[in-house]
């Protein structure tokens, strides 16, 4: 079953309140935060304060994308805030391992990306110790770019890596994603998928949610 996603990057900022709803409404079935530092990316998004403004206005999971350097420093504060899965960065930890385990011991689920000119070798290695893998199928810090063709092989090799080790794992792909892109993520592999700029720039959200799920198929 395919999960979608919703970026509230390219949400209106001035009314996020109304732009969870929404989300919710369109039958999505989870809210994605672009967590950026101005450092790892050279955007800077929103922190810790806002997701936990934000949470009660919401029955979604809440899955932050954190974007930044030095994670470890973030994690405890996104999980306080509301966060119920935490994806990190793989090129911005240095002892990856102990940061998704501190993920799971903070009780959410952990999830690791890997940014278009990483090789996918480094999350195969860590399988078994996440949730989620996040394919960054754009180069991460900007919505609205167009998808990196080839990405999907990525995507193809870890879920063959998964299914050989038996691991129910969910892949997230994020970054341009349309109607005709996510037909071959989903038929590599991925089952969660983040969109922004389409999602906000539709005027029948739901309409668009549905015509995902079944692009999809
Ligand atoms: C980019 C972010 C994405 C972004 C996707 O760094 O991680 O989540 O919002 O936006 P679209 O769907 O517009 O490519
Ligand atoms: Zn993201």
């Amino acid at each position: 079953m395919i999960k979608i996603a919703p970026s509230i990057l390219s949400a209106d900022f001035s009314c996020l309140r109304d732009e969870l709803e929404k989300i919710e409404k369109s039958g999505a079935d989870m809210v994605h935060l672009d967590i950026m530092d101005g450092h790892f990316v050279p955007p800077i998004t929103i922190g810790a304060i806002v997701v936990s403004a934000l949470r009660p206005h919401s029955r979604l999971p809440f899955d932050s994308h954190l974007m930044v350097s030095n994670p470890d420093r973030h994690i405890e504060s996104f999980v306080e805030a509301g966060s119920d899965s935490i994806t990190i960065h793989a090129e911005a930890a240095p002892d990856l391992e102990a940061s998704l385990a501190r993920i799971r011991s903070l009780g959410v689920r952990a999830g690791v990306s890997i940014s278009p000119e990483t090789d996918e070798k480094v999350v195969l290695k860590v399988l078994d110790k996440v949730d989620m893998v996040l394919v960054m199928t754009v180069h991460p810090g900007y919505g609205g770019q167009k998808y990196i063709e080839g990405m999907e092989n990525k995507v193809r090799h870890i879920r063959e890596a998964a299914n050989r080790l038996d691991i129910p794992l969910d892949i997230q792909v994020d970054g341009g994603i349309n109607s005709e892109t996510i037909k071959k993520v989903v038929s590599a592999g991925a089952n969660v998928i983040v969109t922004g700029s389409a999602f906000f720039n539709s005027n029948d959200p739901a309409g668009f949610v549905s015509l995902l799920k079944r692009s999809a198929i």
